[in-house]
């Protein structure tokens, strides 16, 4: 037997490397994907991944596929769990899905395994994208199995020496360029208020600069390819915003949260690219796309970000929605200006080449160039209907 493992180089995913050789007798692959998650030295990882007896090790660096094909969708869907949640941790997984199912096949692996518990959401997400990869490999998920508590599995590594990690956080976090995810410890008590320990990418809005910053993102239909007046790769754009809106601690984000097993969870994030960037690409949106568009679009955007929620990323349905998101990205090119204080943001200016605002239409100066005549007849009768049913009302 021949198993890949999504593994992180934590404490859990170490757990199952020896879990699974004790338990399943099998042949253990590791596979690590940096994803922008910081301080990680996949050299390290694969190491310690070797001398609990991996009988093979992959890390790759994936992040230029990650911003391409997982994050720029959900610019465009303008995507938002619930309208609070950018879904970092969940737009990873079917990434990381799919090249388990990858590497089984090239391995001729019978088995992927992941290191998600049996009442979250990421255990769908691994295995939906891996059965619609390849609906023959079994899936394993040992800590779903097992069912150790944290200190379970402690006690297990050191009977197995597993190096258990130093400083851990009192928090499961979980990150990547898109978003981190923190939850559990403290934060279970949804009264309690996150302490600063929680946090890594933002400064306590009490602490940020006493100045505003302004951040000018540019956008090329729907995707950002500018900063501050100059083109940036996008990799490095979503770093550099991190860092920016980071430093003016906008990004926190602390929310109940409904999981797709039906509990409603605490999860407090932070996500200052992500935040930033949402806020201007859909601002940009209201500038260049039509009422109908907008107002429409909303409702899609709500369909996909549940889908990507729930583990549907490679349901039909949902490359469906894609590809009416591109369609409506073509004219969604321009710059917005932000600023950030003390942890807000707020739009404060917007251009667009296709624009379709007018300020001839909108001024109330004396060069409105719009008919207010007109407005007479058109009340007439978008008020028609309503008039029937006063009329009706006077009648009884
Ligand atoms: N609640 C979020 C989600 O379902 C974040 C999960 C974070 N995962 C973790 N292992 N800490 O997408």
């Amino acid at each position: 037997m021949k198993t890949v493992l999504a593994y992180s180089g934590g404490l859990d995913t170490s757990v199952c490397i020896k879990w699974l050789q004790e338990h399943y007798k099998t042949d253990v692959i590791t596979l690590t994907l940096e994803l922008g998650q910081g301080e990680k030295d996949l050299k390290e990882i694969e190491d310690k991944a070797k001398k609990m007896g991996a009988i093979k090790t992959y890390s790759l660096d994936v992040r230029e596929e990650f911003v391409k094909d997982y994050i720029n969708p959900a610019i465009k869907a303008n995507a938002l769990y619930e309208n609070k949640y950018p879904l970092g941790t969940a737009i990873a997984r079917p990434l990381i899905g799919k090249y388990l199912a990858e590497i089984a096949m090239k391995e001729g692996a019978d088995s992927v395994a992941h290191g998600a518990t049996g009442k979250g959401n990421d255990q769908v997400r691994f295995e939906l994208t891996v059965r619609a990869m390849n609906p023959d490999l079994k899936i394993l998920a040992p800590v779903r199995e097992w069912g150790l508590t944290r200190d379970d599995s402690i006690k297990y590594a050191k009977e197995h020496s597993i190096p258990i990690p130093s400083g851990k956080s009192p928090y499961s976090v979980d990150e990547n360029l898109w978003c981190r995810s923190i939850e559990a410890g403290v934060l279970e008590n949804p009264m309690k208020e996150p302490a600063e320990d929680a946090f890594r990418w933002t400064t306590s809005p009490q602490e940020a600069p006493d100045k505003p910053t302004y951040v000018e993102i540019e956008f090329e239909k729907g995707i950002p390819v500018g900063l501050n007046g100059k083109r940036v790769p996008e990799l490095e754009l979503l770093y550099k915003l991190n860092e920016i809106c980071g430093k003016n601690g906008v990004g926190r984000i602390d929310m109940i949260e409904d999981r797709l097993v039906g509990i409603k969870s605490r999860e407090v994030y932070e996500c200052p690219a992500a935040v930033a960037l949402l806020e201007a690409h859909r601002e940009l949106e209201r500038l260049t796309l039509t009422r109908e568009e907008n107002l429409f679009k909303g409702i899609l955007e709500n369909k996909w970000s549940q889908m990507a929620y729930f583990g549907q990323w490679l349901e039909p349905l949902k490359e469906d929605i894609d590809a009416f998101m591109d369609k409506s990205q073509e004219v969604v090119s321009g710059m917005i200006r932000l600023k950030l204080y003390k942890g807000g943001m707020i739009v404060v200016g917007r251009e667009s080449p296709n624009s379709l605002y007018s300020l001839a239409l909108a001024t109330y100066d004396k060069k409105d160039a719009f008919d207010h005549k007109m407005a007479e007849g058109f009340l007439k009768l978008w008020g028609l209907p309503i008039e029937m049913v006063g009329r009706r009302k006077m009648k009884k």
